[in-house]
């Protein structure tokens, strides 16, 4: 039998990764992670305030060693942040795991996160825009790395997307 895989939930901001991640992990019995948030936790402040003080490159480095971290341990639920993917380094990581992405379209991602606060890639005044510049960039990414897909198209709860997500895994 092949050897237990973490599972890591990819997909753009807004697509409830780190809502999701808890929800799956206790249907399959395992761990969860949220790497933005272990991140926080380890140097003691926001995402938005490493963007302002020590900039996108530090932010996308610690990004990089959190994942290799969390991924020394026992398989779990890793909730990554939607820009993970954006690295060599990373995507390599990835491929090791399963990966379930969640698929928003744009309109459905722009009204799930609103008015952009706290997110530091996002303005409100040009969100829409925006998005559609980040899903041009990354939604091949994405799915080359995708071992299952979950499309979410309209609003749904997190227990549902969670079945189906357990389901697109079985
Ligand atoms: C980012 C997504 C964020 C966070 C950071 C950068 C991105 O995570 O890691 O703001 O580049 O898409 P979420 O996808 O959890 O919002």
């Amino acid at each position: 039998m092949s050897e237990p895989r973490s599972i890591a939930l990819i997909g753009m901001m807004g697509a409830g990764k780190s809502t999701l991640a808890p929800l799956v992990a206790a249907e399959l019995k395992l761990d969860w992670i949220d790497i933005d948030a272990q991140i926080e936790a380890r140097l003691g402040k926001s995402i938005v305030s490493i963007f302002a003080e020590d900039g996108k490159e530090h932010f996308r480095d610690l990004e990089s060693e959190q994942l290799a971290q969390s991924l020394a341990k026992s398989p779990a639920v890793i909730a990554t942040g939607g820009g993970c993917v954006l690295r060599t380094k990373n995507r390599d990581l990835l491929a090791g795991c399963r990966c379930a992405y969640l698929e928003l379209p744009d309109h459905e991602l722009i009204r799930r996160i609103g008015d952009g606060g706290n997110r530091p890639l996002l303005d409100a005044n040009q969100l829409s825009d925006q998005i559609s510049q980040l899903l041009a960039e990354r939604t091949s990414i994405y799915r080359q790395l995708a071992d299952c897909t979950v499309r979410i198209d309209k609003p749904e709860a997190p227990q549902d997307t969670c079945r189906r997500i357990v389901a697109a895994l079985a």
